[in-house]
């Protein structure tokens, strides 16, 4: 069993770079099938949910060619065979490929996406749009078959802004006659990067990063280049860690307009901040104010950075919340925070943080990527040794994260015990 192991209370100093961002990557590897000749995608990350991706782009045929941190994908050869459940389950964005097969093919056949247990997670809306858009889905022991005669534009509602739903409704869409618009559609950053990638192969979508969506269906769609925009849950994920430990710690190549709902609430803390073009400098403070946070799509407070964040308040004076509004099980990481010292109380969707309490190192487990996250930095601002378990969930999600930590400072490394 892997474990990561940290020795903490070490200050944080030099520069983190940003790798691209995860939850676009997730989307723009299956897009890419709808492209008729080669698609090169740079600044993907090298992470084991995107691994996942590649492997199903090689079961359906594509020739997918990675080098550092570009993927070149040929989507010339791909048939269109059923996912196994295996390589389904590995991860939640499996699920774009059903958008994607159904709006090159017409017709899909996989079974219901793996991904972090943080709550029941249901993909109806996906499913909604998909029936909007003309196809008729038949679900039968976790395993969902699309198939349309026809694509038709269609007006769609979504009764949440769901990223997912979203992004698979984009998918679908793109080749279909006529016109579709998503009303309530999502707005994070990574929907636009998937539109933009998806018009730089030749489609026609406007108003992505807004509430209402259109997209006006093409014929064909080609090959083109694309880059992946930075991860901002990696760069508050670093962020955080700098206002407990940074001593001029730079946090280079991001958008700040992307982390504006963390760096608000870090400057309402009363951390040291310098924000630039495409980075920013943090330094820890000695007292912070206590601050409530509610979850939110964007540009609220991302859910992805609420665990992350928690570790922060432990350290805040006073009585600190955090109202998770997204998902209804994204509070796994609590327990372990309270085996570490915090002081910390669950009352429904809200945790009860009073700080400041000192964290002491134990053994924890990562129960999901955005737990781990908020561990490995618990880990390095508690005394002592952290031992952290199931860090399979880390590395899904954080490109080397024991290498960009240790670079600025940290002790930190992967055991196999
Ligand atoms: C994406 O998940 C991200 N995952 C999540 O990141 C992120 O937490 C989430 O968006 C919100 O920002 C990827 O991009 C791969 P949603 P997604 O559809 O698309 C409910 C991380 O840590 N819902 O916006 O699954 C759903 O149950 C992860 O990187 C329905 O009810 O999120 C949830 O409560 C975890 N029906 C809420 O909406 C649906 O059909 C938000 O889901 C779809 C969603």
């Amino acid at each position: 069993m892997k474990v990561l192991e940290i020795q903490g209370g070490r200050e944080l100093k030099g520069t983190i770079r940003i790798s691209g961002a995860k939850n676009s990557s997730v989307a723009l590897i299956p897009a890419a099938i709808l492209a008729e000749d080669d698609v090169t995608i740079c600044n993907i990350p090298e992470v084991t949910d995107t691994d996942a991706l590649s492997e199903i782009l090689e079961f359906l045929g594509a020739e997918v060619k990675r080098a550092s941190e570009s993927i070149v994908i040929n989507p010339k050869n791909i048939e269109n065979k059923e996912i196994p459940e295996v390589l389904s389950k590995k991860l939640r964005a499996s699920y774009y490929f059903m958008g994607s097969l159904l709006g090159k093919f017409k017709h899909v056949e996989m079974y219901f996406p793996g991904g972090c247990s943080i709550g029941s997670r249901p993909i109806d809306l996906h499913l909604k749009g998909f029936t909007a858009l003309g196809a008729t889905v038949n679900v039968e022991n976790d395993k969902y078959v699309v198939d349309a005669q026809e694509l038709k534009g269609a007006n769609i509602y979504l009764d949440f802004a769901s990223v997912g739903a979203t992004i698979n409704i984009m998918l679908a869409a793109v080749k279909a006659k006529g016109i579709t618009t998503i009303d309530n559609a999502a707005k994070e950053p990574e929907i636009v990067n998937v539109a933009t990638f998806l018009n730089n192969m030749g489609a026609k979508i406007t108003g992505a990063g807004t509430s209402r969506i259109k997209i006006v269906g093409v014929k064909e769609l080609k090959g083109c280049f694309h880059e992946v925009i930075p991860d901002r849950i990696e760069a508050g994920t670093y962020t955080i860690a700098g206002a407990l430990l940074g001593n001029y710690l730079k946090i280079d190549n991001i958008i700040p307009e992307h982390i504006e709902a963390l760096t608000s609430k870090l400057i309402e803390m009363g951390v040291e901040l310098e924000i630039g073009d495409d980075y920013l400098i943090i330094n820890k403070g000695n007292k912070y104010k206590s601050v409530n946070i509610q979850t939110r799509v964007f540009p609220g407070f991302p859910t992805d950075l609420q665990q992350p964040f928690t570790v922060l308040m432990t350290m805040c004076n006073g009585k600190s919340t955090i109202e998770e509004t997204i998902y209804e099980n994204r509070f796994m990481h609590i327990p372990y925070l309270i085996k570490m010292g915090a002081n910390i109380t669950i009352e429904n969707k809200k945790a009860i943080i009073k700080g400041p309490t000192p964290l002491v190192g134990c053994e924890v487990e990562a129960t999901d990527l955005r737990a781990g996250a908020c561990l490995v930095i618990a880990g390095l601002v508690a005394s002592g040794t952290t031992i952290i378990s199931n860090i399979e969930h880390i590395l899904r999600g954080y490109e080397n994260i024991v290498e960009k930590l240790n670079d600025v400072g940290a002790k930190i490394e992967i055991k196999e015990i």
